[in-house]
């Protein structure tokens, strides 16, 4: 009887897919505008942007995920948040070397449900090795591409280089002569080949609407992130190149916004389960944070859940969202019921330091 509800319990938590969010919230809060006051809805991912979204002072952000192990991402941040300090949260988190993240661990997940508890308990040596930020599986593959194949391809030393701020025709000097060497393209080409994206969970037909190959589109998002933008100011490129942060960080994870957040926990309204859950329920939001989840849908499904949002966007609300590779914009039936906000868009595209989307996209309902 235990045992079966145990499992029961158990059962019910997938994997972490995304152990940190790797979509750049001051791209997203800057985009979603002005929300004192509203209510905002956010696909939880890793939590990092739902929490992100409070310095906008809503009333309110309604988190959605279909996953659990997701939504144990963001009440561990809650219990990080509330009892650690800054940076004992961004030792457990990974972004900073630690050799205490076990009793890091231990304190952030005090007031967690039973079961919480026990799936952060059961990745606790993960969580030790790598960080609370790098346990996901998405993370995993940075991590074997880092400790696996770039030493092949680049000295230590190139990649410390890499993080030294330079202006941007510097920038391109160092990317044509230190960086964009025949062995890292061949590293590129194999990584990012069809074949090994596909056998890494990746939709075949994800790629249909790619411009060239996956490696070429990985070419010229390393060239958004490398010349474009300094690297110096790229947690992400940092994470997937070092294994943790360096000076810059994500916007959650900055101390500027950690007691503004932690004073408005209370404002997160978590509801496990689908965006299309909370469109059903006759509510109206002021913003959404839909993360990349329309490319994981056919067209006709996307259209549908278009369509869906809309019925539940008060006016003048924003729709947010990314696109890794498949192209996702409103569907041509509803265009006359949104605004593309394409100077927004432009704005945060060139600033995009979660380099590897090829759009992202801001449109505001009109009716
Ligand atoms: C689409 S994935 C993309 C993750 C992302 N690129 C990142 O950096 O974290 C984000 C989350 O959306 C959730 N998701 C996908 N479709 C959803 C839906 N229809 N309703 C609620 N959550 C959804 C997934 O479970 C996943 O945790």
């Amino acid at each position: 009887m235990t045992n079966s509800s145990e499992i029961a319990g158990k059962a019910a938590f997938d994997h972490i897919r995304y152990a940190q969010l790797w979509e750049d919230a001051d791209v997203l809060t800057t985009a979603l505008g002005p929300c004192a006051g509203g209510t905002l809805v956010s696909i939880c991912s890793a939590g990092d942007n739902a929490l992100a979204m409070l310095t906008l002072d809503p009333a309110k952000v309604v988190v959605v995920d279909l996953s659990p192990a997701q939504i144990a991402c963001l009440h561990l941040r809650i219990g990080a948040f509330r009892h650690l300090t800054h940076p004992e949260f961004l030792e457990l988190m990974g972004a900073r070397p630690s050799t205490q993240r076990s009793e890091l661990l231990t304190k952030a997940i005090v007031d967690l449900t039973p079961e919480l508890q026990q799936f952060w308990r059961d990745l606790d040596e993960e969580v030790n090795l790598y960080g609370a930020g790098g346990v996901g599986k998405f993370e995993r593959y940075f991590r074997i591409f880092r400790t696996k194949l770039l030493p092949f391809v680049h000295s230590r030393r190139t990649l410390d280089d890499t993080f030294i701020s330079r202006s941007q025709p510097e920038r391109q000097v160092f990317l044509d002569t230190r960086f964009n060497t025949w062995r890292w393209k061949i590293l590129l080409n194999v990584f990012f080949s069809r074949f090994v994206m596909g056998r890494m969970g990746r939709d075949k037909a994800f790629f249909d609407h790619v411009d060239g190959s996956p490696a070429q589109h990985v070419a010229r998002r390393i060239h958004h992130a490398a010349v474009a933008c300094d690297p110096a100011d790229n947690p992400y490129l940092h994470w997937i190149l070092k294994g943790t942060h360096g000076d810059a960080l994500p916007m959650t994870w900055r101390a500027e916004y950690f007691e503004t957040i932690k004073s408005r926990l209370d404002r997160l309204d978590i509801r496990p389960g689908s965006l299309e859950a909370f469109v059903s329920t006759g509510e109206k939001a002021d913003g959404f944070n839909l993360s990349d989840i329309f490319e994981y849908m056919s067209p006709d499904v996307f259209a549908q859940v278009y369509e869906s949002i809309l019925e539940a966007s008060a006016p003048n609300a924003r729709l947010v969202y990314w696109n890794m590779m498949a192209p996702r914009r409103v569907p041509q039936h509803l265009q006359h019921r949104v605004q593309t906000l394409t100077d927004v868009e432009n704005a945060q595209k060139s600033k995009d330091k979660a380099f590897f989307y090829s759009d992202f996209v801001v449109e505001e309902v009109i009716s």
